[in-house]
């Protein structure tokens, strides 16, 4: 059975299209290469051993999302990854957020209707639920307005998905992630770095490589049990899995409602002080770390409520916080061998 999965060639899309081919799926992935690079075709290749499918789609374009669908008519369901989600660039450049996420979710959803492809599941995150009142957030928590443009696409894409399914033949499982960290163990995909990264986890490697002389870590005066951020931090590829539970869920007919909202974390909260310490624990290496002012947007303490993805997904991390460092290490040192060759 054919899965699409758009921007498959990014970091949650590449590990999730290893897990499809895993647990039996066909992937079709598109992918308009904007923010990744074609050679992680080659790499997921590396890893499942053998050829994947891949097309080179702009989604904004909706002439060439109807040509792909009517070349992969046997496609079932999508997994829709495809977004910019860099959180300072859609502050200074919301427009670009605004229509390159909402627009390639709108085409997206506009062509599954033309060709009867009704299910689908949505990359969200845990910022619409911004500095929540409880700990730990569930789902039913209340959504709060977004910080930042990227966070409100977001938002707003889940709106437009849940309207969607409650006027039309769409069924949607929303995944609303924390901080997914981590690489396949493989260490031959993970998450690439075009310039400074964006992610505490690739700074604390490119730290530990010599990349950088210390970690600046954004405040030390939060109400936290060490003054640190508090988030839930969960392997990459405990993530890719979950997308593959929702597929099921969705192309067995098991939903009990047509927009349902998963939390995917690992339902601990760690501060970034931790972090360090578990970088040093799994890799035996301690990286520089001095204290900086807060940064702007950040929310002091968000970690998932996961029983209802354990119950209802059917769906466990599997990986601990150790795992991910260690796979972190290890992709920042093939990154490192690389780029030396
Ligand atoms: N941090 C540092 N120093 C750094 C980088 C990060 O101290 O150099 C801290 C941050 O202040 C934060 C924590 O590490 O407390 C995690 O930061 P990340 O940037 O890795 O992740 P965020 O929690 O800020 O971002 C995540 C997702 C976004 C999403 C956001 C909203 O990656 O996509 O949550 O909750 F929008």
């Amino acid at each position: 059975m054919k899965i699409l999965v758009t921007g498959g060639l990014g970091y949650i899309g590449s590990h999730t299209v290893v897990e499809l081919v895993n647990a039996g799926y066909t992937p079709v992935v598109i992918d308009n290469l904007s923010e990744s690079d074609i050679e992680v075709k080659d790499r997921i290749e590396k890893i499942i051993g053998k050829e994947i499918i891949f097309e080179k789609v702009e989604m904004c374009h909706k002439e060439e999302m109807v040509a792909m669908f009517k070349k992969h008519p046997e496609i079932k369901g999508v997994i829709h990854f495809a977004a910019y989600l860099i959180v300072n660039e859609s502050v200074n450049d919301p427009l670009k957020y605004y229509y390159n996420n909402l627009v390639s979710t709108i085409y997206l959803l506009e062509v599954m209707q033309e060709f009867n492809v009704p299910s689908i599941v949505f990359s969200s995150s845990c910022t619409v639920y911004g500095n929540p009142e409880e700990l730990p957030v569930s789902e039913n928590a209340p959504i709060q307005p977004a910080v930042s443009p990227y966070g409100n696409t977001k938002k707003m894409g889940e709106e437009i998905l849940r309207d969607t399914a409650h006027a039309k033949d769409i069924n949607v499982i929303s995944l609303r992630y924390f901080n997914p960290i981590g690489a396949h163990e493989s260490s031959i995909i993970g998450e690439f770095q075009d310039g400074p990264p964006h992610h505490l986890v690739p700074y604390i490697t490119e730290t530990a490589r010599g990349l950088r002389q210390e970690l600046k870590i954004f405040g030390n005066d939060w109400n936290t049990s060490d003054g640190t951020c508090v988030r839930d931090y969960i392997h990459v590829v405990d993530v890719a899995k979950a997308h593959i539970s929702a597929v099921e869920r969705l192309i067995n007919n098991k939903i009990e409602h047509n927009f349902e909202v998963f939390n995917l974390g690992m339902g601990v909260g760690v501060s970034v002080l931790e972090m360090v310490n578990a970088f040093r624990e799994a890799t035996g290496i301690s990286i520089k770390y001095s204290f900086a002012p807060r940064r702007e947007g950040d929310v002091e303490a968000v970690y998932a409520d996961t029983t209802k993805a354990n119950s209802t997904l059917n769906w466990k991390t599997e990986k601990t916080l150790t795992d991910a460092m260690r796979d972190a290490w290890n992709w920042e040192q093939a990154l490192m061998n690389e780029q030396k060759n």
